[in-house]
């Protein structure tokens, strides 16, 4: 088994080039590379997902596999929100299953930076929670993203 699993959610796109950018790299190692969006079936405002965000309140998602167990790396991402996961990640990562005993990074993307190291904590004790290893947790910022004119596939 040599298959990586990029899991995340980007509602304006920054995440995703992060995600994208993975998956350039895990490529070129030779790994085969599956990525899963996550979306939520509802939009709301801003203030409406930062407050989802910081209180955890779930949103309906649209379909996807939650399970895990056809990976041995995987990959989450998401925006820093309130300084938090998107709700859709922490809803994913509640709901998953074969993360045990398997090498996991956090990727965020995030504005200012206020709140990314506690949103990184969050994801840390959820995927630890499901017996996943974190080895490495990176944050970019929205500005480097935008700055490093991905190629896109
Ligand atoms: C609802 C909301 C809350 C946010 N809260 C934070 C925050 O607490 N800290 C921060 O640095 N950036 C915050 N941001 C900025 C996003 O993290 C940043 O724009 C991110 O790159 C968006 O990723 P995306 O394009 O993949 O959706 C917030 C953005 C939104 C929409």
């Amino acid at each position: 088994m040599n298959k990586a699993g990029i899991i995340y959610f980007s509602l304006t796109g920054n995440t995703e080039k992060v995600a994208m950018r993975i998956r350039e790299k895990l490529e070129a190692e030779g790994k085969e590379v599956e990525m899963i969006r996550l979306s939520e079936e509802k939009n709301h405002s801003f203030l409406g997902n930062a407050l989802r965000a910081l209180f955890k309140i779930k949103g309906k998602m649209k379909e996807v596999t939650f399970d895990l167990k056809d990976y041995d790396a995987l990959f989450f991402g998401t925006p820093v929100w309130a300084g938090s996961p998107a709700p859709a990640l922490g809803n994913y990562l509640e709901k998953c299953q074969g993360l045990a005993g398997k090498d996991a990074s956090i990727f965020v993307t995030y504005g200012s930076g206020l709140g990314k190291e506690r949103a990184i904590r969050i994801l840390e004790r959820m995927i630890e929670e499901k017996r996943g290893k974190v080895i490495q947790k990176i944050a970019v910022q929205e500005k480097a993203v935008v700055k490093e004119r991905l190629v896109w596939r």
